[in-house]
């Protein structure tokens, strides 16, 4: 059995044109192969905590170490690092707020990137501990930076999951949003062939 975990990331909820571009490729993932299990989380909808001293700190206390007040403040992050460690595939709606990731996902990550769980750092440097996923991103934007120096958000996503370990990342984007009706009609039509070939 293949689980996908889903992060939605729109302040336009299931309208957001990242949230379409995600749902739509994790339907057409389930059209494909029914024994799918699909974890879904829309985390501009119901946000997860930011981190904090006590969460931070709660965190990186061993289970059997905790006192109940650090159980209750690392049970959340607890639970997102299992359903990441769960999935096989990583399904990221990223929509552009501010020229990067929606603070729900940075919130999100704040909470999966644990020492000695999700990565370790070594003599060599850094070791990301979740490999064998597969991670797809539908990064949507206003505007057009792919190529640019003002693409925070690619390099940032594709940096951040591969130092978990997770290199294998497929990027699908929509850009131009806000740049009238035909560049927006012309990404979304490219986005959308995208990530049908991407579902196959
Ligand atoms: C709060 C907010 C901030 C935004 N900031 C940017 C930005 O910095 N750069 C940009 O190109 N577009 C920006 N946009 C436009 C969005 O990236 C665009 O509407 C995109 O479709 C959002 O994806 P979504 O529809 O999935 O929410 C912003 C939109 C909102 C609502």
């Amino acid at each position: 059995m293949t689980t996908i975990l889903q992060l939605n990331n729109s302040v336009f909820g299931d309208n957001g044109q990242s949230s379409q571009l995600a749902d739509e490729f994790v339907a057409k993932r389930l059209e494909a192969e029914p024994n799918v299990r699909v974890i879904r989380r829309d985390l501009a909808a119901e946000p997860v905590d930011h981190l904090n001293g006590e969460r931070f700190k709660a965190a990186l206390t061993s289970p059997e170490e905790r006192s109940p007040a650090q159980a209750r403040e690392a049970a959340l992050a607890d639970t997102l690092i299992e359903e990441l460690q769960a999935a096989d595939e990583v399904v990221i709606a990223a929509p552009t707020y501010n020229f990067n990731v929606a603070s729900t996902l940075k919130a999100w990550f704040d909470h999966v990137a644990r020492a000695g769980t999700t990565f370790r750092y070594t003599e060599n440097g850094p070791q990301g501990l979740l490999t064998g996923k597969t991670a797809y991103v539908f990064v949507t934007s206003g505007g057009q930076y792919a190529g640019t120096d003002l693409d925070f958000q690619k390099p940032y996503i594709q940096h951040f999951l591969g130092f978990l370990g997770i290199g294998n990342v497929h990027f699908v984007r929509a850009e131009g949003l806000a740049m009238g009706e035909q560049t927006s009609q012309a990404a979304l039509t490219e986005a959308g062939e995208a990530m049908q070939k991407l579902a196959a």
